[in-house]
């Protein structure tokens, strides 16, 4: 269930519990002044801090205690935001999160969020700090439960959030604008986290057209006859084993001034339904978890909605190949040498590298259809940027500085945290076959195995092309909770690219 957030001059509802902020400093805790809050309140939540003395005010830490009978709510808390001066939109998201952790865990409905009178920092206004709070909150209260039945005894959760703040229509302004992009983010975790007998091309491409139709989105799907008349023989080769035929799948987004002169912006994401590795099987250990290689063109879909839903003024164009990876009569094999949308010749080598042969036919069209002002693929590419990196960042291949520079800034202000991975020479020529123009694995066995992938998408990118390539397979899904990302399916991707866009493409 989701939650629905309110912001309000003073508490309207009688929620079950009150909550005010409280900072972390040198000289101990302190509250952050609330003029509205009724003084017996005020003072419980001093003696409350008082009793507890393991309450620092840290960012996202939590008490609370029950309040004497005639009390407007039956419980006090205190959330933590950390030193004042170290606030930001971010840090105030990720203290949400916290805190709706820990209302599940005590099993709270209703909260009244009093974010009081007083500037934490100059560059955070109160608006922002309230909307962030509630973003954060409503992030982290993310579930995917649409294939399980409701438990019989469950602790109640959070399902009203009311802000208290001293100007609710800002601050409710400032909170749709947040909200459209966890929209996206929602969006990009519920199709990863869909299972792969629901979620297969044709399937997928329906739910694309459905979800952003409605919001002036453009979408065009492929089917194999037209992948097959155009060309598009290495995405083909990949999904020919599976008896779920592949689809590609464009979105425009037409959201820049008429007068508008700029090409448009381009994402293009992996969409592999299920990697079995096709015939190189993988190994059956948790091969389940493969159903999140469509990661990358759920972060492109993702993003889309989240673009439509603010309405942003920018020309972007997306392309997702959507296949399945299956081993098969029909299946292509290790030997085959196939030829992509551009005319390359791949000699097949191992049928589970299949992610870069269904990048290779969407980069070149759309390179070649839209002469984009740049391109971004998104990929769960390989397992080696996994040993690398882990899953706290997203390895990422840029050969353009101003590039790669704004995205390091958006990277911070979203919290989508990017490490630079080398793109060089030496692993393009890592991937000449002698019988074919390219191999789709390097000629070191897993080596920089990373790098050589990389190394395979730029043959595809053309002379002049600003690009990037992030390896999203460590962050496109977790195993374990972050403050606003649950586990499983991250959405992973949308933050940032929407982060980008607003802040460096929009007219
Ligand atoms: N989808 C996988 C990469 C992956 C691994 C994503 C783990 C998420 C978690 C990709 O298609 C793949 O199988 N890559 C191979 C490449 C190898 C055969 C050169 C890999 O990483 O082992
Ligand atoms: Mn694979
Ligand atoms: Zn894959």
């Amino acid at each position: 269930m989701s939650i629905s957030v309110s912001f309000q001059k003073e508490h309207k509802t009688q929620p079950s519990m009150i909550v005010v902020l409280a900072y972390e400093g040198d000289e101990g805790v302190s509250l952050q002044p609330v003029s509205g809050l009724e003084a017996s309140l005020v003072s419980l939540a001093k003696r409350a801090l008082e009793a507890n003395v393991q309450f620092k005010g840290r960012l996202g830490d939590f008490i609370s205690v029950v309040t004497p009978e005639g009390s407007v709510a039956a419980r006090l808390g205190v959330l933590g935001l950390g030193k004042a001066e170290a606030l930001s939109a971010l840090r105030a998201e990720e203290a949400g999160g916290k805190f709706y952790a820990a209302l599940s865990s005590l099993g709270v409905a209703g909260v009244s969020l009093y974010v009081g009178d007083k500037l934490p920092q100059p560059d955070l206004t109160l608006d922002m700090l309230a909307a962030s709070l509630a973003n954060g909150a409503v992030l982290r209260g993310y579930k995917f439960e649409r294939y399980k039945a409701p438990p019989k005894e469950m602790l109640p959760e959070l399902k009203t959030l009311e802000v208290v703040c001293t100007h609710p229509a800002n601050a409710k302004k400032a909170y749709e604008k947040l909200s459209c992009v966890s929209q996206g983010v929602f969006q990009a975790r519920d199709l990863v986290n869909m299972p792969p007998n629901d979620l297969y091309p044709d399937a997928y491409a329906k739910i694309i057209k459905d979800t952003l139709k409605p919001l002036g989105v453009e979408v065009e799907i492929f089917d194999e006859k037209k992948l097959q008349k155009m060309g598009a023989g290495a995405m083909l080769a990949v999904g020919q084993g599976s008896d779920r035929p592949a689809r590609m799948v464009v979105m425009r987004w037409n959201g820049a001034n008429k007068k508008s002169k700029d090409a448009p912006l381009a994402f293009v994401g992996k969409g592999v339904t299920f990697d079995t590795g096709g015939i190189s099987l993988k190994p059956g250990a948790n091969m389940d978890e493969m159903k999140m290689d469509m990661g990358g063109s759920a972060a492109v879909v993702g993003l889309f909605k989240a673009l439509a839903l603010r309405k942003a003024r920018v020309d972007v164009v997306g392309v997702v190949g959507l296949v399945e990876n299956m081993p098969s009569s029909k299946a292509y094999r290790p030997g085959d040498i196939i030829k992509a949308y551009n005319g390359k010749t791949i000699e097949v080598l191992n049928t589970d590298a299949e992610g870069r042969l269904v990048l290779a036919d969407c980069l070149s069209y759309v390179q070649k259809t839209y002469a984009p002002r740049f391109v971004i693929n998104l990929a769960t590419l390989t397992g080696a940027i996994i040993v690398a990196l882990g899953h706290e960042y997203c390895g990422t291949f840029v050969n353009d500085e101003t590039l790669w520079k704004q995205m390091e800034k958006v990277s911070g202000s979203s919290g989508e945290k990017l490490w630079r991975m080398p793109l060089d020479e030496v692993w393009k020529k890592e991937v000449e076959s002698e019988v074919a123009d390219l191999r789709n694995i390097g000629k070191s066995g897993r080596d920089a195995g990373s790098c050589t992938a990389a190394g395979f998408l730029a043959h595809f990118i053309e002379e002049g092309t600003i690009w990037s390539h992030m390896d999203i397979a460590g962050t496109a899904w977790r195993t374990s909770d972050k403050p606003t990302v649950p586990k499983y399916g991250s959405g992973f991707g949308v933050r940032i690219l929407d982060c980008l866009v607003r802040d460096y493409y929009e007219s």
